[in-house]
């Protein structure tokens, strides 16, 4: 599999007078794994929602491998191989682990749960129950695989939300805070498989405030602050700038 190229142009999106992006570019090349990084607040978030069309850009535009996409919905983007993780996990409470990942399959989210119970495990693929004994393995999950995703961890939720957007494997996968308040072995875990996603072709967006991991995972950064662009460039001599060292802590 060969990783997509994203490139966002001049991104613009205000909520009743919040200016949460003002003139956003940057880009992702194929194979790359950028960090998206930023104080709270300052649209890191909004930019994944509006790059894959859930929420909807007030201006500029979004190109995948050249082809425009702007304004396409989650389902159509996800359909050439953009796909995203939330930052609060959306997780099916009341399904299985694995009946999420099959539902995952589905390449969009249903609107409810009824629509989910409709993909029966008697209608499942060979291939899709290899690829998700496969995903249960790498992401650690055999022993929670038949319990509820309502009854299982936080941080195991957050390994069900990555390993869900890994069923048909995307390229490009936008990380929204995949290591967020997770002990530090399943942190571990999702560092490696961030990895093996990239290794594999996968480009790779990355909003993390774990700066460990943005260093060690991360061949540039882009900082937002305010919904502005404030830098680029490599992760250490990026961090280290005086005027992103003020907007993480000078406030
Ligand atoms: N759905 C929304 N409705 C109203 N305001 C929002 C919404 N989403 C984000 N915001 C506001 O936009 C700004 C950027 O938020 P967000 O993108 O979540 O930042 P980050 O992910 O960097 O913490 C904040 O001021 C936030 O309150
Ligand atoms: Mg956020």
């Amino acid at each position: 599999m060969t990783g997509g190229e994203l490139a966002v142009h001049g991104l613009g999106k205000a909520y009743a007078g919040v200016r949460a992006l003002d003139d956003v570019s940057f880009a992702v090349a194929a194979g790359e794994i950028v960090g998206l990084i930023g104080p709270n607040g300052s649209g890191k978030t909004t930019a994944i929602d509006c790059v894959t069309g859930l929420q909807r850009l007030d201006a500029g535009t979004v190109h995948l491998d050249g082809r425009d996409i702007t304004g396409r919905r989650p389902d159509q983007v996800a359909h050439h191989g953009l796909v995203r993780t939330f930052q609060q996990v959306r997780t099916f409470e009341t399904l299985t682990v694995r009946h999420n990942l099959r539902v995952a399959a589905l390449g969009r989210r249903p609107r409810s749960r009824r629509l989910a119970d409709l993909v029966r495990p008697d209608r499942e693929p060979p291939a899709l129950r290899d690829r998700i004994d496969e995903l249960i393995e790498t992401f650690a999950l055999g022993p929670v695989a038949h319990q509820a995703a309502g009854e299982i961890s936080y941080g195991q939720r957050k390994l069900v939300e990555f390993a869900a957007a890994c069923v048909t494997p995307p390229r490009v996968l936008l990380l929204d805070e995949p290591v967020a308040a997770v002990n530090p072995s399943i942190g571990n875990l999702i560092r490696d498989r961030i990895r093996d996603l990239n290794a594999e072709g996968t480009t790779v967006l990355l909003v993390e405030h774990n700066i460990e991991l943005v260093v060690g995972l991360c061949h540039r950064v882009v900082v937002l602050n305010q919904g502005r662009t404030l830098a680029q460039g490599k992760p250490a001599e990026v961090i280290a700038r005086d005027d992103v060292q003020e907007a993480y802590f000078g406030g």
